[in-house]
């Protein structure tokens, strides 16, 4: 009983870390992607073509996606089972000894950013909030998505749910890639000094970098007159 259940642990884990990881090379791509917007109008709409053109290795790529956000919710409820299973008297009292925020709310954290997807694809991607988005074209007949981008910020409420979205990816992302490192054996103190530096960098490219996009859209930095 309990070997099996320390065997399914291991094995969520393996999964939870594999699909997290798949999902932080998107973030990686998704920020450099979007950052293009600093660059102007014809490098963004470029990128954003650029990805339309390449067809069915866009849907290879939507699909490894997709896959691994399901199993990634799948394998971390599981888990969340296991350890419930694991511990069945419960502790008396509940110490957050060397515990974070975010390693505390990895559930709650993780629900609510599938929240802020499920949003923001319905703005960007399926246009179904702002159905107008669909008919901005730039001079070359390409899908406008540097005026998108900026019509979509140009509501402050729009932008605060973006930014906190995005605060609670880094939060996520943070404890998520420490975990990530430590399930695949990497355990000394060296490698936890690397990984706390590595799962920092990405997370400051990934929040400083989104988040500098609905700020500088807010305060006319970009798409100003
Ligand atoms: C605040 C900064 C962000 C901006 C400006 C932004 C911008 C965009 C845009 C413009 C698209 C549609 C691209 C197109 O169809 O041409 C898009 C798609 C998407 N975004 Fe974001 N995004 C941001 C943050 C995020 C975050 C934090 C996540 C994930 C946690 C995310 C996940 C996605 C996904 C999954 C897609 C669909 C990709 C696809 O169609 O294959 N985005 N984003």
């Amino acid at each position: 009983m309990v070997l099996a259940i320390t065997r399914s642990v291991i094995f969520a884990k393996v999964v939870v870390a594999l699909t997290g990881l798949v999902m932080v090379g998107f973030i990686i791509g998704h920020t450099s992607g979007n950052l293009l917007i600093f660059v102007g109008q014809d490098a963004i709409n470029t990128y954003a073509q650029g990805l339309k053109d390449i067809g069915a290795a866009l849907w290879v790529v939507r699909s490894a996606l997709i896959i691994s956000v399901v199993l990634h919710i799948y394998y971390t409820l599981k888990l969340t089972a296991l350890n419930k299973a694991a511990k069945p008297i419960g502790y008396k009292k509940t110490t957050y000894k060397r515990s974070t925020f975010a390693s505390r709310n990895m559930t709650i954290l993780g629900l609510t950013i599938l929240f802020f997807i499920i949003y923001h694809l319905l703005h960007y991607t399926f246009q179904v909030t702002h159905p107008q988005f669909k008919d901005l074209q730039d001079s070359l007949g390409r899908h406008d998505v540097y005026n998108m981008i900026v019509a979509g910020f140009q509501n402050p409420i729009i932008c605060i749910f973006y930014i906190l979205g995005v605060l609670g990816l880094g939060y996520h992302l943070r404890h998520g890639i420490q975990s990530m490192i430590h399930t695949i054996g990497l355990n000394s103190d060296s490698a936890k000094k690397y990984s706390n530096l590595f799962a920092k960098l990405i997370t400051i490219f990934a929040v400083v970098g989104l988040g500098s996009i609905p700020i500088s859209v807010l305060i006319g930095l970009v798409g100003g007159k």
